[in-house]
């Protein structure tokens, strides 16, 4: 089921037979070769099970207690296209499923490409930049997230709940998030333009409701996008946003979310430095638009029930003051 999404944030594509990039490509291939072989060996059987019956029609005149004679031939045929021919197709398919197994693995090494640190939570994607050469975590951001488009980029996935598994069709198989455990793979998408995938694990009651979206863009809007990402906050710049940044740091907010260059450092919560570059809210769930915040502020257990964010109580003006705050967090 989708997102009801408004006109203006699309829903980004997520196709398996649609493959944008070489591993999601090698996958289909494996697929397409398994259907295809798996639909000949089923018309097959089928006529072979019309042959039978036809003979059992013509042996009806058989006296029920004679005893039934298995020709030499047809031990043949179950020999052959019980044992051989299947033992054949399986070990053909094996080797060609073995071959994608080896295409599909050795992620470039961290420090040689981008790495993207996954990490699953009850119900949404924290992602942590790391660029080539520098071993700090230089962007932090929420179910969103810009790859330059033709690169290989190394993910490496974990959880800090329970297992999830991340999965955008159209570039990659899925691969779980395992609390305290690392899994490594790489993308690559050869493809500009958005593309969508849901938590592809049950994880709890907004399993549903857990959606990654990737954005492939050329290499240097992909560069501008990291520096604006790398940033601090920027400041509050009205008198409204700056009363709106004292509720987020004194009234609860600050206790699970961080926004970096302000005294609000917890990551219980997604991080919250870039909130209003972000096109969805509740991870992919509603267009970030100030009607759905201030709904999502206020009561997010309407929303997205058994999600960890409690709900909040703020007069007009506070609430006033906290989205402009929030807002501006470009
Ligand atoms: Cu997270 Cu299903």
């Amino acid at each position: 089921m989708r997102p009801p999404l408004d006109a203006n944030v699309s829903f980004g594509h997520a196709d398996v037979l649609d493959p944008a990039g070489p591993a999601a490509r090698e996958i289909a291939s494996l697929g397409w070769l398994m259907f295809v072989t798996a639909g000949l060996v089923f018309v097959l059987v089928v006529a072979f099970l019309f042959v039978a019956l036809r003979r059992a029609r013509q042996n009806e005149t058989r006296l029920p207690d004679a005893p039934l004679a298995v020709p030499q031939r047809g031990r043949r045929v179950v020999i052959w296209a019980g044992a051989i021919v299947p033992a054949v197709i399986l070990t053909v398919v094996f080797g060609f499923t073995v071959r994608s197994l080896v295409a599909l693995a050795g992620p470039p090494e961290r420090g040689e490409a981008i790495t993207v640190q996954v990490i699953g939570h009850q119900f949404w994607w924290e992602m942590r930049y790391l660029t080539p050469g520098n071993p700090e975590v230089a962007a932090v951001t929420a179910n969103e997230m810009l790859l330059p488009v033709g690169e290989r980029v190394r993910v490496e996935l974990t959880s800090d709940d329970v297992i999830h598994s991340f999965w955008i069709p159209s570039l990659h198989g899925k691969m779980d998030t395992i609390p305290n455990q690392l899994n490594r793979f790489w993308i690559q998408a050869d493809r500009l333009g958005l593309y969508q995938g849901p938590c592809a694990e049950f994880c709890g009651a907004q399993h549903a409701n857990m959606y990654v979206r990737l954005r492939a863009v050329p290499l240097a809007e992909f560069e501008a996008w990291m520096d604006a990402q790398r940033q601090s906050a920027l400041p509050a710049s009205t008198e409204s946003a700056v009363r709106g940044r004292e509720i987020f740091t004194q009234r609860g907010c600050a206790n699970c979310h961080s926004i970096r260059g302000v005294s609000a450092r917890s990551n219980l919560g997604p991080d919250l430095t870039h909130l209003a570059s972000r096109e969805t809210l509740g991870a992919g769930m509603m267009p970030n638009n100030r009607g759905n915040l201030s709904g999502w502020i206020l009561n997010a257990q309407g929303v997205k029930r058994g999600s960890l964010m409690p709900p909040f109580t703020f007069n007009g003006r506070e609430l006033d003051d906290l989205l402009n705050y929030l807002e501006g967090l470009e």
